[in-house]
């Protein structure tokens, strides 16, 4: 979408990267780092200062001490970081339980390493998912659950008894959470997030992954990571090797110091996309899109039936080419394309003026019957 967005000067709320600046700090620390001549080779699992970095925030957000030596592999970005936890830790016919919509990124992931993916819905209004159908999706073939919280594409944040759940299931099954948490710090409405790896019986069988995309706005870094524990994090360790060796040197310098932002520059991400979300809530409904509110994360899920398309490829390519806005069409969160056919995902990562002229090209937009199209 974002390819068409740029042939057809389409105003861009597909894929999920701000449009505004990173903070001058991370910036300036990556210039200095370079300029200290930090360009060579890093640690294949990260560099000391990044990991200590990354503990020392762990620690401060979960309450759990971890060892920088032994439970940290730096990755390039978050999608390295889960894929080479998924090849580390799934052996061929294997399975792997995947909550729907998803991540576009998952069921890829899921191949590549030879999984079997086992998908469970949730069911919008607020995404909640059935107990039963989870369990069900459970068995002796089960090596892991992904977890996404707070959640792409539906703004879902995980609650504590939903997670106390998934908990139980991975005890019975002796399998894994992998849990993305890369949007921890993007929470509205008093939503709070929890980390699975905090639950009784967890810390020995989660793997967290996080990055500095989101929260520092720096999505063209390239730089996340994986939190397991030792025994998994050798496994882990020896993947990413193979496959990329490591992640760029400098910019993990500047992660350690944007890692010890201080807790006001957290609350301001907050605040500043709580603001964001509303103005795109405002101008999605205002022409006629029914809107899924998110509780955390960028973007918003929105039903498209009162526009009368019968598909949400054939409506985002309108939108595309003759309205001038890009957003990602529903199926491509979905297994089989028929569920996500009434929903389009929009991003609010962006600037008022990307806002602006938004709202000015959607006001062209007609919720007209379907017989017109
Ligand atoms: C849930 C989720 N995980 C991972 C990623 C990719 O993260 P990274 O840039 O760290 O690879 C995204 C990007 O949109 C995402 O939404």
């Amino acid at each position: 979408m974002t390819r068409l967005a740029i042939a057809h000067k389409a105003v861009n709320l597909s894929q999920g990267f701000p449009d505004f600046p990173a903070p001058a700090e991370i910036k300036r620390a990556a210039q200095d780092a370079i300029a200290a001549d930090i360009n060579q080779y890093a640690i294949t699992w990260g560099s000391k200062n990044f990991r200590d970095a990354i503990a020392e925030k762990f620690l401060a957000t979960t309450g759990i001490l971890i060892d920088p030596e032994r439970e940290i592999t730096v990755c390039c970005g978050s999608t390295e970081s889960i894929m080479a936890t998924m090849m580390a830790v799934i052996n061929p016919g294997d399975e792997v339980v995947l909550f729907e919509p998803f991540y576009e990124n998952y069921g890829p992931d899921a191949i590549l390493s030879g999984a079997t993916p086992r998908f469970v819905k949730l069911h919008a209004p607020d995404w909640s998912f059935d107990p039963e159908e989870l369990a069900a999706a459970f068995g002796p073939k089960t090596k892991a659950i992904i977890l996404n919280t707070p959640n792409n594409p539906t703004g879902k944040v995980f609650e504590l008894a939903e997670l106390e759940t998934i908990r139980d299931l991975c005890v019975k099954w002796n399998a894994f959470a992998i849990t993305d948490e890369i949007y921890e710090h993007m929470l509205y409405d008093g939503a709070k997030h929890i980390s699975i790896v905090t639950l009784e019986g967890m810390r020995e069988r989660t793997i967290t992954i996080n990055a500095l995309s989101k929260t520092y706005s720096v999505t063209g870094w390239r730089v996340g990571w994986a939190v397991a524990p030792p025994d998994v994090s050798v496994a882990i360790r020896k993947c990413h090797d193979f496959l990329t060796v490591g992640a760029a040197a400098p910019l993990q310098e500047a992660g350690a110091v944007a890692l010890k932002f201080p807790a006001e520059y957290y609350e301001k991400l907050a605040t500043d996309y709580a603001a964001r979300r509303e103005r795109l809530l405002g101008i999605l409904t205002n022409v006629g899109f029914k809107c899924f509110k998110p509780r955390g994360a960028y973007y918003i899920m929105t039903d498209i039936s009162a526009f009368g398309f019968q598909d949400d490829v054939a409506f985002a390519k309108y939108l595309v080419t003759d309205i001038g806005v890009a957003a990602v069409p529903g199926s491509s969160f979905y297994r089989n394309p028929a569920d996500g056919r009434t929903h389009l995902r929009f991003t609010f990562c962006k600037t008022e003026k990307t806002f602006q002229a938004a709202a000015e090209r959607l006001a062209k937009l007609t919720t007209i019957g379907s017989s017109a199209r």
